[in-house]
């Protein structure tokens, strides 16, 4: 059983201490352990060429970025892991962008359902199945953290984390929001923020070799409002029926007194976007895009490469004043 433990926080700073206490029950509850501190690793972010999924259509086993940096190393690690542990430091409310880079790279280019559909036509046709280890069921866990006193702050550090869950059907089993790392000053003087670090580790360990749906445990902070991604926030339309936004399920509202309850229907939770069932509508959205496009886009074809010309050609610059050029 192995765990990865990813920081993209500074070395030696609060992510790395948080996620390695995670690491170091995990390795006590039985796992294997691998640890990356991501700050100077260069992670290029998705320049959206579609190299890995003609690599996919094209019938190779393996489907790998374009690009060539240190991207590959966590890559590997994750393919290997069968659970992981993610801290990353909160910059301008949301997770800093290095996480989003590493996530649009690995996950929707092996998106589960994409993978499944093109297993079966593989296997059909008695092509070469996709490397197996796109396919394992794995558990996460996430630390957001964040320097700032108030919650408000931080407000957008869980939701980005749970984001890595989706398009590889993970399961969350735990998180935990330390923000007010400001005044904490470290990690290692806030005892209980130590404990509920070490208890994600263990709840990862405890839950790989499970199945999905035998697997309840939820670790960490538990104050949230969905109950999936157990955070905080709510999409509204204007009436009381209201979506998780991280998961893109919806529920419904009423309030009592100064009491605000959400009802989840079963059927609800079962289409969360990390489940196989949501990943599917994800999958056949895109499908019926193809063939909603790709027609328009055929019989318009001569009028659009005359106009796109115009906006090729339209490059509009600020006039620089001599003064500012250095
Ligand atoms: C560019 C930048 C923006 C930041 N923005 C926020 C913020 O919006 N909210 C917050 O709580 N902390 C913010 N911080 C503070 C970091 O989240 C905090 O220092 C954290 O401990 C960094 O993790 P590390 O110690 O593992 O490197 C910011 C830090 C930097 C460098």
């Amino acid at each position: 059983m192995k765990i990865l433990g990813i920081s993209f926080g500074r070395k030696n700073q609060r992510c790395d201490i948080m996620v390695k206490e995670a690491l170091k029950e995990a390795e006590k509850a039985g796992a294997e352990v691998e640890f990356f501190n991501t700050m100077t690793m260069n992670i290029t972010h998705c320049h959206a060429c579609d190299y890995c999924s003609r690599m996919r259509d094209k019938g190779e086993v393996e489907i790998r970025c374009a690009f060539k940096d240190d991207y590959q190393k966590l890559e590997e690690a994750y393919y290997d892991c069968d659970g992981v542990i993610i801290a990353a430091p909160v910059y301008a409310v949301g997770i800093v962008g290095q996480f989003k880079n590493f996530l649009d790279r690995l996950c929707p280019s092996h998106d589960r359902a994409a993978l499944i559909e093109e297993n079966k036509k593989r296997e059909k046709e008695g092509r070469p199945l996709l490397d197996e280890r796109y396919f394992k069921d794995r558990y996460s866990a996430y630390i957001s953290v964040g320097g700032a006193q108030t919650h408000n702050w931080v407000a957008l550090g869980l939701p980005m984390l749970h984001l890595f869950d989706f398009s590889l059907c993970m399961k969350c089993v735990g998180h935990v929001d330390a923000f007010d790392q400001g005044r904490t000053g470290s990690p290692l003087l806030d005892q209980s923020l130590m404990q509920k670090c070490g208890d994600l580790g263990r709840a990862v360990a405890e839950s790989i070799g499970k199945p999905y749906d035998l697997v309840d445990t939820w670790v960490g902070d538990d104050d949230g409002v969905c109950p999936v991604c157990h955070n905080k926030l709510l999409s509204f339309n204007g009436t009381t029926r209201v979506e998780c936004p991280v998961c893109g399920i919806w529920g419904d509202m009423s309030i009592e007194g100064d009491k605000v309850k959400v009802k989840w229907s079963m059927a609800e939770r079962s289409r969360a976007r990390n489940t196989i069932k949501g990943i599917y509508e994800h999958y056949n959205e895109i499908q019926n895009m193809i063939t909603v496009c790709v027609p328009k886009l055929t019989a318009n074809k001569g009028m659009l490469d005359e106009r796109i010309k115009e906006y090729k050609d339209y490059n509009p610059k600020w006039e620089t004043e001599e003064a500012l050029v250095y």
